[in-house]
Order: structure tokens, then sequence, then C-alpha cells
């Protein structure tokens, strides 16, 4: 069985390596009686510095990229048109079995949208996810590669509900959530924090924070009073952004450089709680028992708020400030709300079950 694998940016290294391990499992385990699964993976080149893309490669043990379109950064119509096109040449001479995308990026909707033309049936991992804010390029992107999508791999109940409200019933399987298996399985391997204080650990990237000055300041500020300092390993897009708008850092807050998969978890392992608009983070913050401040207006991984464990407050000073103070305790009580760290194996047996599915052509098999 043939699979084209479609990456382009940081988080989507980290679940793919997770399915790339399970594929090289299942063919070194004499494929299990089954037939010898062939990865090709695509590198989009969405992300392409050394520390956003080629690291996560090395320290994870992903097979290096058979192909790498070298896109870049551009406007979102630039990025994702130049994408469509360098994957629908390459699935043309590949001719895969399935395509696998990942999330939400502008490298997810490209390899659905090309693969789906060709009548390629795409796995969509981490299907379902919903903000409900259209304004969002992941949102966009979520949706359409849901609707082009023949297997709808959710990690949650609430995101097969969320399908279900859009009509989107068949192909659609609870695997729980890849980034669940790659922590489980690198936790042991985590580079220990260097830092010798008590801290909080930050990121920020999403567009709706970074390109308007006055949010990107307020949530500047409010982390500025955080009770412990602050460290944030910078996405580059934000660097950029902080630098165009003149804002000073305040003094709480701790800049390194975008962090490696094991220093973070090492991070994670260490911090007292954790403040973001990722949505990989949230989760992370979870399994290491964290609390979540997220600086967004909403979240699609709402069983955390349910649970407990994450506050999205927006970028109001205050609320920001009054959350720091309720994450400095750790998460009470245990719960298993992303399975059981086997997403991955349960995403290839059901690709091999559906060995040759019914060709995508009328939206879903
Ligand atoms: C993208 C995804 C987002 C995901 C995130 C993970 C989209 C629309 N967004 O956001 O869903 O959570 O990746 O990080 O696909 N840049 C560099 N070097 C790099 C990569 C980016 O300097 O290696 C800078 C560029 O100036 C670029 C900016 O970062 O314009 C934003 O990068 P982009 O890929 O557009 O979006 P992300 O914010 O990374």
């Amino acid at each position: 069985m043939k699979i084209a694998t479609i990456v382009g940016a940081r988080p989507q290294f980290v679940k793919a390596a997770a399915v790339s391990r399970s594929i090289a499992a299942h063919n070194a385990d004499g494929a299990r009686g089954g037939p010898e699964i062939r990865e090709s993976i695509i590198h989009t080149g969405q992300h392409y510095d050394y520390g956003m893309s080629r690291v996560f490669f090395e320290e994870l043990d992903i097979p290096e990229p058979h192909y790498n379109l070298g896109i870049g950064s551009g406007t979102h119509g630039d990025m994702t048109g130049k994408m469509l096109s360098g994957i629908e040449r390459l699935l043309l001479d590949l001719k895969p079995d399935w395509v696998i995308v990942y999330g939400d990026t502008n490298s997810t909707l490209a390899g659905a949208l090309a693969a789906s033309k060709l009548h390629i049936p795409v796995a969509h991992v981490e299907a379902g996810l919903r903000s409900f804010n259209r304004k969002m390029p992941e949102e966009i992107n979520r949706v359409l590669t849901d609707h082009l999508s023949a297997l709808l791999l959710c990690p949650t109940q609430t995101a097969i509900d969320n399908l279900g409200k859009e009509g989107i019933t068949s192909g659609v399987t609870l695997v729980g959530d890849v980034m669940y298996d790659s922590v489980c399985y690198y936790r042991e391997q985590t580079q220990p924090s260097k830092q010798d204080s008590d801290f909080a650990l930050m990121t920020l990237h999403r567009a709706e924070n970074t390109s308007a000055p006055e949010r990107l300041r307020n949530i500047l500020d409010a982390v500025g009073q955080s009770p412990v300092p602050v460290l944030l390993p910078m996405h580059p897009g934000t660097r950029k952004k902080i630098e165009d708008f003149g804002i000073v850092l305040p003094e709480a807050v701790r800049v390194l450089e975008p962090a490696p998969y094991l220093t973070l978890l090492g991070h994670l392992a260490a911090c007292r709680f954790v403040i973001t608009d990722s949505g990989g983070l949230q989760k992370e913050a979870y399994f290491f028992r964290k609390k979540c401040v997220t600086v967004r207006d909403e979240t699609e991984w709402v069983e955390l708020v349910d649970a407990g464990a994450n506050r999205v407050v927006g970028a109001e000073v205050e609320n920001i400030i009054e959350a720091m103070d309720w994450a400095m305790t750790p998460i009470a009580g245990e719960a298993d709300l992303y399975g059981h760290g086997d997403a991955a194996d349960k995403i290839i047996e059901l690709m091999l079950k559906q060995k040759s599915p019914k060709k995508n052509t009328d939206g879903h098999s």
C-alpha cells in the first residue's frame, strides 16, 4: 500500500512522527499479515528555518522527506496555490493509494485539495476540530479539508459531533490524539529544562494575536505581571512583528529561540503553568498536568475548559493576570481526554482495512 504524507509546519512533524513510527513497526513485523506500507513524505517547505523544521526530523527520527517543495512564506493564496500545484505534480507521479494530511495549516488544505481532485482518498488526522471563527485561516483550512476527506480521524467525541452537525458521518472514527502518542513515547527522553527558578512557559504565533499591535502589546504587558518569570521560545514570525511594531518586552519575559521538541517537553515538565495561543501546547500542558491560560477568544479543545484545566481569556490584561494566578496550582485529578497513546496504530489499521476504498468522487466513501 502506498501512502503520501503531506507535512509543512512544525506541529505536523510531531504528528507525522507518530504515524511514521507505526508504519515502520507494521513493516518490521512482517507487515502483520497485511501488505507492506510504502510512505512518501512530501514537505511543502512552509516552515523552513532549521529550528522550525529540520531539527524535528533529526530529533524525532522521522524519515527524510522524499520531496521538499521549498515554498516558504507568502500570502495565503500565493502559498496555498504554489503548494497545490507542486503536490499535484508529485501525486500524479507517485499514484498513492492514500494521502494523509494533518491538522489545519495551509499545507493541509493544499494536500487535501490536490489529492481529492485526483480522486485519491484523503485521510485527515485531527479531523472535526472547530473554533467557529471563520476569521482564522486555520478554521477555513479545517472545514474544507474535512469536507474533502474520505477518512476523518478524530481526536475527541466533540470533533465527531462537530462533523455530524455539518452532515459528515461516514468515514468518521474516534482514534484519540497522535500528539498524546508522541508525548507518551518521548516523555522519558526530554531534555531537562536549564531554568534555575520557577517559570511559566509561553508560546505565541497566531495571526489574530500577532498582526494586531494593540492585542500583541496587551498580551505581552499582561504576562509581564506574571507571578513567576515567563519563558518565551519565540516563533520567528512573532519576533518580526514585535520588531516591526517597536514593542519593548517586559523584564519578566525571557526570550529564547524556537524550542526543539524534546527541549519543549523538558520545559513543560519543569514549568509552573502554560500561556499560549497554540492548539498543540494547550493539550501538551494537560499531558504534563499543568494548567493553561489560552490567549485566544475561543478554543477547539473545549474538553480542557470543561475539565478545569484551561481558561480562555482573550487579550484583556486583567483577565490574563487573574488567570495566571489561578494557573499557579497543578491540575487536580486524572482523566484520559485524548485516548491511550495508540492513535497512530489505530489510524494505520483503519487505512489497511480500507485498502481499496471507493474513490473519493462523492466527497466521502
Ligand atoms: C502555521 C499554521 C498554524 C500552525 C503553525 C505552527 C497556517 C495558516 N498556520 O502558522 O496553524 O499552528 O504554523 O507553527 O498554516 N517564518 C519564519 N521561518 C519559518 C516559518 C515561518 O521566519 O521557518 C515566519 C515567516 O515570516 C512567516 C511567518 O513566520 O510569514 C508565519 O508563518 P506561517 O507558516 O504563515 O504561519 P505560522 O504562524 O507558522
